[in-house]
């Protein structure tokens, strides 16, 4: 089987990791890297570390407003659909690469296979709620990471070519926290941190809080953003915020206080793994590292008014916050009686890419 893979942005590299090592045990896969994240360590540096092979293409797109780099995508994308004609086309999340990769294949009649289907905010004027509404609905194959994924398509009439097949970044953490550990503890995460804040040698394991901020419905908002780094501001343990490119274009805007919050470039995931099981608290808006917080039993909050992740919710591991910097302190230090109770094995079982080769090799028999 050809199977043409696109991804472009950072978590799609991550996802992309552990199914590319099963598809290419037995089957030709074709990597087309959008483009929409450039920056090394917002690219390069997953590559690398993860052992993805090198894209067959980039189509080097880049940043622009939604309408240019998803229209650029489309027309890059169904050229080399044409000229690779493969057997389907595998797209994953909820980006402007993965509509585009979904709508060039579907327009032209080759079948899409979205992993990450089902996943709703219910909050349409999210960039990411439409690219995966609109995807799902032209997709072939709905490979969902949870059950309620499986009931959010059923309640918009998609059952047919429905699996769950449990979630990929589950996979990927489990792949590779050994490995973080094994690179970053007994300090060395201090040591690899150190040379880009020297604050950082003020952190102690388990009395910090991680933090990232990148979602447009917060950075696109100076008033939000205020709210946020205020809160960051005032919290009891320092915050670590490796800071996506987006947010640091805006924060200079802002003029604020950032004494107690000490920022960094955004950093690999194998760090990331580290910094996520070794802080006290995650303090997000990403989709992905409320599951790895999750996952890694860390509480989270999250700074967003829902979340597709709700499994996450359940005994207070991650709870929600409106972003008023009162509302995000009190979430921030709320006491952590999750750490109680055991979780449920809501994700599936570590092994999502091969539920997913199966779905798409062998017709779903798992
Ligand atoms: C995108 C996804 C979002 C996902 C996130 C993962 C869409 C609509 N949004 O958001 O769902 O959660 O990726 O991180 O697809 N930039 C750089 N260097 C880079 C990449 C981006 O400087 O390597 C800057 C540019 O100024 C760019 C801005 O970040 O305009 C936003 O990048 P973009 O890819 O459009 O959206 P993200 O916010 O990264
Ligand atoms: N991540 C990383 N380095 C960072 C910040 C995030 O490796 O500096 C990882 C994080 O662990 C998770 C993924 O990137 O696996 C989440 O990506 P992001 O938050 O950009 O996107 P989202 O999940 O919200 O779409």
């Amino acid at each position: 089987m050809k199977l043409l893979t696109i991804i472009g942005a950072r978590p799609q590299f991550i996802k992309a990791a552990p199914f590319s090592t099963v598809f290419r045990q037995q089957h030709k896969e074709i990597l087309v890297h959008t483009g929409q994240h450039y920056d090394t360590n917002m690219s390069d540096i997953f590559f690398a570390e993860l052992g993805i092979p090198k894209p067959d293409y980039n189509l080097g797109v880049g940043s622009g407003m939604h309408g240019a780099q998803t229209g650029r995508m489309l027309e890059k994308i169904e050229e080399l659909l044409l000229k690779e004609n493969p057997d389907g086309v595998l797209v994953y999340g909820d980006t402007n690469s993965t509509l585009a990769g979904a709508l060039a294949a579907s327009k032209i009649h080759i079948p899409v296979f979205h992993v990450e289907a089902g996943l709703r905010s219910y909050n349409m004027r999210m960039p990411e709620e439409q690219n995966r509404v609109l995807t799902d609905h032209i997709s072939t194959l709905l490979l969902c990471p949870t059950k309620t994924a499986v009931e959010n398509l059923r309640k918009e009439g998609i059952t047919k070519g429905v699996y769950n097949t449990g979630d990929i970044m589950y996979d990927a953490v489990l792949q590779n926290i050994t490995i973080s550990k094994q690179r970053y503890a007994s300090g060395a995460w201090l040591a690899e941190l150190r040379n880009e804040n020297p604050y950082i040698s003020s952190l102690k394991d388990k009395n910090f809080y991680l933090a990232t901020i990148h979602r447009a419905e917060n950075t696109d908002n100076p008033n939000k953003l205020r709210e946020i780094f205020n809160a960051f501001e005032k919290l009891d343990k320092p915050v670590l915020l490796p800071l996506h490119p987006r947010t640091r274009k805006l924060l200079d805007e802002l003029d604020i206080l950032i004494s107690n919050i000490i920022i960094i470039q955004p950093v690999g995931y194998l760090l990331m793994l580290y910094l996520t099981a070794n802080a006290y608290m995650v303090l997000t808006d990403s989709g992905g590292l409320q599951k790895e917080a999750y996952f890694l039993k860390t509480p989270c909050t999250t700074l967003r008014d829902q979340t597709e992740w709700v499994e996450t919710l359940e005994n207070g591991w991650n709870v929600l916050t409106p972003i008023y910097a009162d509302s995000i302190i009190k979430c921030a230090n709320r006491p952590l009686d999750c750490q109680k109770y055991p979780q449920p094995s809501l994700f599936g079982d570590g092994h999502a890419a091969k539920y997913i080769y199966q779905a798409i090799v062998n017709g779903g028999k798992f």
